[in-house]
């Protein structure tokens, strides 16, 4: 089997077609003899499933934002020692559902709790591993809103105001614009046909360049 230790994250707001994304790039990865592992954040482990249910309950309306980091910030670090540093040492992809850079839109922007205290968290749990590709699926808020909405009810980040998640985005692209290399935007309006197409480029032109 081939070996590529690459750290793949998807990103973008609700609807925005990330986890439709998602078995595409594994069917990609396959064919090209890789063993892709797929996990998502909130969670990937019996923990941070388990801390995800608490995120995401619309009972938990009372949460503070510094709670939300932390658990946040928990349930990766069970991500991270259990699941995600053994595949990637194993030579496997890795391909996560959301990762930090969520952190920083949602909690560091939707929240206002700034930059530099999710830093500290990063810092702290992550000891410099960042993903080597980040495919940030960028969307109006209301249009993600409105497809997430037709799939299921709201859970508690979807109950949020249309405010909330203009300011994840912006802070979405704001960190694409600083992290070219690492961050792709893709324009996730469109049918998903053309996404999926320009996520293959993408994907493709990583493999050939042997980012492993
Ligand atoms: N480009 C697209 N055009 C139209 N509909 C789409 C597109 N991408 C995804 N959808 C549809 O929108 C809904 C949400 O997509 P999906 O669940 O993949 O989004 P997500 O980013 O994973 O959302 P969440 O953050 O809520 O998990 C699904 O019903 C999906 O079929
Ligand atoms: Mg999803």
């Amino acid at each position: 089997m081939t070996q590529c230790g690459c750290f793949i994250t998807i990103e973008g707001l609700e609807g925005a077609g990330k986890s439709s994304c998602l078995s595409q790039i594994e069917r990609l990865l396959r064919d090209r003899g890789l063993d892709p592992l797929l996990t998502r954040e909130p969670g990937g482990t019996p923990l941070g499933e388990a801390v995800r249910g608490l995120l995401l309950a619309p009972a938990h309306h009372g949460m503070s934002a510094e709670a939300e980091t932390l658990l946040l910030f928990a349930a990766r670090a069970q991500h991270l020692e259990q699941v995600i540093r053994p595949a990637l040492q194993a030579g496997r992809p890795v391909v996560c559902d959301r990762f930090t850079d969520a952190t920083y839109a949602y909690q560091g922007g939707g929240r206002q709790l700034g930059e530099a205290r999710i830093a500290v968290l990063e810092d702290w749990v992550q000891q410099g591993l960042q993903p080597d590709l980040t495919l940030y699926l960028d969307v109006p808020p209301r249009l993600g809103l409105e497809r997430a909405r037709q799939r299921s009810a709201p859970d508690r980040f979807e109950q949020e105001r249309l405010e909330f998640f203009e300011r994840a985005r912006a802070v979405y692209l704001r960190r694409a614009e600083r992290f070219p290399v690492r961050m792709k935007v893709i324009d996730a309006s469109r049918p998903l046909a053309e996404v999926q197409a320009e996520i293959a480029a993408v994907i493709t032109r990583m493999l050939d360049d042997g980012l492993d």
